[in-house]
């Protein structure tokens, strides 16, 4: 076994570059007190429980033409998800905005993506939340993914998920331990569609593995499933926001949260997928049947052209940087 020595370090992650790497940024690390840009810095401490207990709470928000799309929402978001889990970071959510707002300017992209994780912090290899004395703040900013419609037109394919739901307790906080989620993911790439989604043990429809869901009824109603079991999503909510015109042009009769059963699904017009880097999806198919025509949907396009225009345009809703 080799021995690495602290002077042989830097040398030694010198031959872990790759290519994957060009799409990382910037990271700040509280452990380090700044901002690294050689990816090969960007590290976390084996003994932060957040690396073996999934003990953190973290969000993804989206940057277009230096401008951070609904950033305070987003922080919020955080802020709740730590306060679930009894997290506090002492500068309190004025810093965490400060200090990721000064790593998007380290970075100096346009167009990125940004993750604010707030974990639980080094202290031991215990599961005891209490053996961390200080919590850790990690801010990376890498590469954008392109909206899904831009890449795919036509729509996306989607599937029920067989991965049990989480409990509401957990589906409700944006925390780091996303296993459930992550064999959603599996299961779509594996079945070969874009998404799957869960169902909760009453039938009714909950979320994807890192988006929510939506249906525009056959009597013209956007229902998204209660946020009780699902994450709030931001995009979801700012949708149901824009949707208003939708619902004063007579396109939608209604916006709202409810119950949506599989039967609603497969008699919806339109199945609708929604998340900070997809923007608005519409959906062709559902377990292999056609959602309405099996085209994109007029609901669906225009909430996706209306989300674009705001991210791109709407100053009330950008910080710039
Ligand atoms: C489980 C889950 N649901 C929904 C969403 C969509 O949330 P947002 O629109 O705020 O990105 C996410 C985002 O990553 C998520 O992880």
């Amino acid at each position: 076994m080799k021995i690495i020595k602290a002077a042989d370090y830097l040398e030694t992650l010198e031959r872990m570059r790759n290519e994957r790497h060009q799409k990382y940024y910037a990271m700040y690390s509280s452990v380090l007190g700044g901002v690294v840009t050689d990816p090969v810095l960007m590290q976390v401490p084996i003994d932060d429980h957040l690396v073996h207990r999934g003990d953190g709470v973290f969000d993804t928000f989206k940057c277009v033409a230096h401008g951070a799309y609904n950033l305070e929402p987003h922080l919020l978001r955080l802020q709740r998800s730590a306060a679930a889990i009894a997290l506090i970071w002492p500068g309190g959510l004025d810093e965490i905005r400060t200090l990721t707002l000064e790593t998007l300017r380290v970075a100096g992209r346009s167009d990125c993506s940004a993750r604010v994780i707030l974990a639980r912090g080094p202290g031991s290899f215990g599961v005891s939340p209490y053996e961390s004395p200080t919590p850790a703040l990690y801010i990376v900013v890498y590469a954008s993914g392109i909206p899904f419609m831009e890449r795919r037109p036509e729509g996306a394919d989607v599937r029920r998920s067989c991965v049990p739901v989480k409990p509401a307790r957990f589906a409700t906080v944006k925390n780091c331990n996303y296993l459930p989620n992550v064999m959603m993911k599996k299961e779509a790439v594996d079945w070969g569609v874009d998404f799957v989604v869960g169902f909760d043990q009453e039938g009714f429809m909950t979320e994807g593995a890192t988006e929510n869901f939506g249906v525009v009824t056959r009597s013209g109603a956007l229902l998204f499933p209660r946020m009780k079991k699902v994450l709030d999503g931001t995009t979801m909510q700012r949708v149901m926001e824009l949707a208003a015109q939708l619902v004063e042009e007579r396109i939608l009769r209604s916006v709202g949260f409810g119950d949506v059963t599989l039967a609603d699904v497969r008699s919806a017009c339109e199945l609708l997928v929604v998340g900070t880097t997809l923007n608005v999806v519409c959906v062709r198919s559902f377990d292999g049947a056609p959602v309405g025509d099996g085209r994109p949907g007029p609901a669906g396009l225009r909430l996706n052209a209306m989300l674009s225009d705001d991210i791109r345009n709407n100053s009330a809703l950008r910080t710039e940087y």
